[in-house]
């Protein structure tokens, strides 16, 4: 059976991950109330009671609350974080009303963001670091002083981006002895241009596609692992009211129930199953808080397995809502 990347590089986790952003609630400066704990807490032992062993976190997600409440619930369960992957993210700087201001990639930054990581999460060291959006300042020397920094200190065993291109990559990674483990980047049956920009190629069709050429087959000579957030389309296929939505949405909403029905499986497990039937072996990072639908994403991995080249195309090209070039 294919090993996925995290695996071949020495991290053995699970295929899914847990999205932790909603875990705050507002991303005011609204207090975290116990009911944001409780509902936390649930989520976490839905996604333990499927075997999901990895957390996915930002410094900034509901500025910082996500990362407090998390870490409120490693102390009171000991032992639970050598169990689990902690990934975190930094570099993005917010500003008034949670908008983003700025990306900072300067030494001084991610040392400080990851210092706050630790301390809100109350752990001692994060399993992976990423930098959240490209920064055009970005200093690769700058940026591998501080992962030295990171790595010496034990604060951070590896290091990874999210939302950058193969160009963006190849040139952090000549400063870095390192190899960037994973690249984190939005990728599901409602955002395509992952599928689109490589059929497309000299096609004046293509030309509307939002996604780095060749990043797909580049992570996969690299042993890079993609990571896919927003994987459950916002439960457009799985069950969310879509009286606002297009046709091709709805459509494409009959057919995975209908896949769902026939392989006696949940809708959840149909959508994620279709992104990881992809060779590149992506992780889906789930950001359901709902524990039901946490649970209903378990069987996604043995779907992806049983899924035929004709039904991920049937489910591509309806989801495209146009003929493929
Ligand atoms: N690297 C980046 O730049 C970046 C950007 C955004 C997010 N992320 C990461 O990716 C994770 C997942 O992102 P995401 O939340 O966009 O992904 P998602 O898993 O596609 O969507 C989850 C959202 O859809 C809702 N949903 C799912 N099924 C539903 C249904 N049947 N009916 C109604 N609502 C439904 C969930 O609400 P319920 O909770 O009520 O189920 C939740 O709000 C985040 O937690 C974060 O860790 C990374």
């Amino acid at each position: 059976m294919p090993v996925m990347p995290l695996a071949t590089r020495g991290i053995s986790t699970s295929r899914l991950i847990l999205g932790c952003m909603p875990f705050g609630g507002s991303w005011d400066g609204a207090p975290i109330t116990p009911e944001h704990v409780r509902k936390a807490e649930q989520a976490i032992d839905a996604a333990l009671s499927i075997g999901i062993s990895m957390f996915d976190h930002a410094d900034i997600y509901t500025m910082g609350k996500s990362e407090m409440i998390f870490g409120s619930i490693l102390k009171r369960r000991p032992g639970l974080r050598e169990r689990i992957v902690v990934q975190s993210k930094c570099g993005i700087r917010v500003g008034e009303g949670a908008v983003p201001t700025r990306f900072d990639f300067s030494k001084a930054h991610i040392l400080a963001a990851v210092d706050g990581i630790l301390k809100r999460l109350a752990i001692d060291y994060l399993d992976i670091l990423l930098l959240h959006r490209p920064d055009p300042l970005v200093e690769p020397d700058e940026v591998a002083e501080a992962f030295g920094i990171l790595k010496n200190s034990g604060k951070v065993r590896h290091f990874g981006v999210s939302n950058m291109s193969p160009g963006q990559i190849r040139y952090l990674q000549r400063a870095l002895p390192d190899p960037l483990m994973v690249n984190q980047l939005e990728m599901s049956l409602a955002h395509l241009d992952w599928v689109d920009q490589g059929i497309h190629v000299n096609q004046k069709a293509g030309a509307a596609v939002n996604f780095a050429e060749g990043l797909m087959e580049y992570a996969q000579t690299e042993t890079m692992q993609l990571q896919a957030w927003g994987p459950l389309a916002q439960g457009r296929f799985s069950g969310r009211a879509l009286a606002d939505q297009p046709t091709n949405v709805q459509q494409t909403a009959a057919l995975v129930q209908q896949l769902a029905a026939m392989k006696e499986t949940t809708p959840e497990a149909i959508v994620l199953g279709w992104l990881m039937r992809h060779p590149a072996l992506i992780q889906p990072v789930i950001g359901t808080m709902h524990a039901e639908r946490i649970v209903a994403c378990q069987d996604a991995e043995r779907q992806a397995q049983a899924m035929t080249r004709e039904e991920w195309y049937t489910l591509y090209v309806s989801a495209r809502g146009k003929n493929m070039p």
